[in-house]
């Protein structure tokens, strides 16, 4: 089974094919992203207007070149996948419109891809994975533990009620003069620096749900910097590594509640503990998350970070998997700039669930 995955939710224009492996894994044969980094720099964050026509700019020739690395064409495919949601509208439409032109062109069948079961798929085409797994899935635009119980088959167990951590991290770096996106730099500078110097708050420390908050984070790292403006080479140093022990401090804890959420929804331990997202590229977070899985007696699979920040193999996978269990979608299938994992759940009061 082969097939095209097209991702444009947000500021990468992503082309992937990927076949069926013989170990029930994916094998991606061609897996290009482009990235929008630049175009957004100047802005200190995405914007979507920028995004959606840097989208178009790129999207033939993104497609073509990742047909081209495969040595496939069109009629090679078994499928064409593309994501609908969530993410920025105009973007999503971009790479929704292509994918369908593609398949109908091609004759060959459509999915819609959610682009967050995209990321919660990955381990299984990484690593072949069976279900049910927990997914910390950590990026710009999400925080969420999900317990994967299936395909289409998503239980939220807890959710960011205000900032994404890849936006705290951003946000923090923008406070602090450090370009964007800022998660690297932070994490960079924070190597240098002390994590006693600033006590910073662990937000939702003990609660008994799984949820996040970075809010209040922030604003403490914000007053503490104003305090002891302007910053030295040091200060700088100790803020960011102050405010990424509290991050690290947060992120272990609530998985620990995840863990124990899981295990009363889902009624048994998971197979493994899967990270995703642009934040798994942070040290210190996986170093932590993998004390804390070593001590629970647990697997931790963090994809190789290509995978992890967004790119279009995990959408051309979802897309066999899907297919496979026969699910296709029509060429009217609209764009959803709001589309949640788990359908029973509340959308979080930021929307970014
Ligand atoms: O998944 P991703 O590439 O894009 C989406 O948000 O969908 O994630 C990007 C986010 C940014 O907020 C970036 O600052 C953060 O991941 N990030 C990091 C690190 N590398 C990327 N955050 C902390 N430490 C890092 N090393
Ligand atoms: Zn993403």
């Amino acid at each position: 089974m082969l097939v095209l995955g097209i991702e444009t939710t947000c500021d990468e224009t992503a082309a992937s094919v990927v076949a069926l492996g013989r170990a029930g894994n994916g094998d991606i044969r061609s897996n290009v992203v482009l990235s929008q980094i630049a175009e957004h720099a100047a802005y200190g964050g995405v914007v979507p207007e920028i995004a959606a026509r840097a989208h178009v700019a790129a999207i033939d020739r993104i497609v073509a070149r990742a047909m081209a690395d495969a040595g496939a064409d069109f009629g090679d495919l078994d499928g064409v996948a593309a994501a609908a949601g969530p993410g920025l509208i105009g973007g999503v439409m971009v790479g929704l419109v292509t994918g369908k032109a593609i398949a109908l062109s091609a004759g060959k069948p459509f999915v819609a891809v959610n682009h967050l079961e995209a990321h919660a798929l990955t381990a299984r085409l990484t690593d072949g994975i069976s279900f049910p797994y927990l997914l910390l899935l950590v990026s710009g635009g999400h925080t969420q533990l999900v317990a994967v119980r299936g395909v289409g088959d998503y239980l939220r167990l807890g959710t960011t009620i205000d900032d994404a951590v890849g936006e705290a991290f951003d946000k923090v770096a923008k406070m602090l003069g450090l370009p964007y996106p800022g998660g690297p730099h932070v994490e960079k500078v924070a190597a240098a620096g002390d994590v006693r110097r600033f006590d910073f708050p662990r937000p939702m420390h003990g609660r008994a749900t799984p949820d996040f908050s970075f809010s209040g984070l922030k604003t403490a790292v914000r007053l503490a910097a104003e305090r002891i403006a302007p910053l030295s080479a040091t200060d700088l140093a100790d803020i960011c590594a102050s405010f990424q022990a509290a991050i690290v401090d947060v992120m272990v804890e609530r998985t620990r509640v995840g863990l124990r959420a899981f295990r009363e929804k889902v009624g048994g331990p998971p197979t493994a503990v899967v990270v995703a997202g642009g934040v798994a590229a942070n040290e210190a977070i996986r170093r932590a998350l993998q004390r804390l899985t070593d001590e629970a007696g647990l697997r931790l699979i963090v994809p190789p970070q290509k995978l992890c920040t967004d790119n279009g193999a995990m959408i051309a996978w979802t897309g066999i998997e899907k297919l496979r269990l026969g699910m296709t979608d029509g060429l009217d299938f609209a764009a959803r700039p709001r589309w949640p994992l788990d359908k029973s759940a509340a959308t979080s009061p930021n929307g970014k669930a």
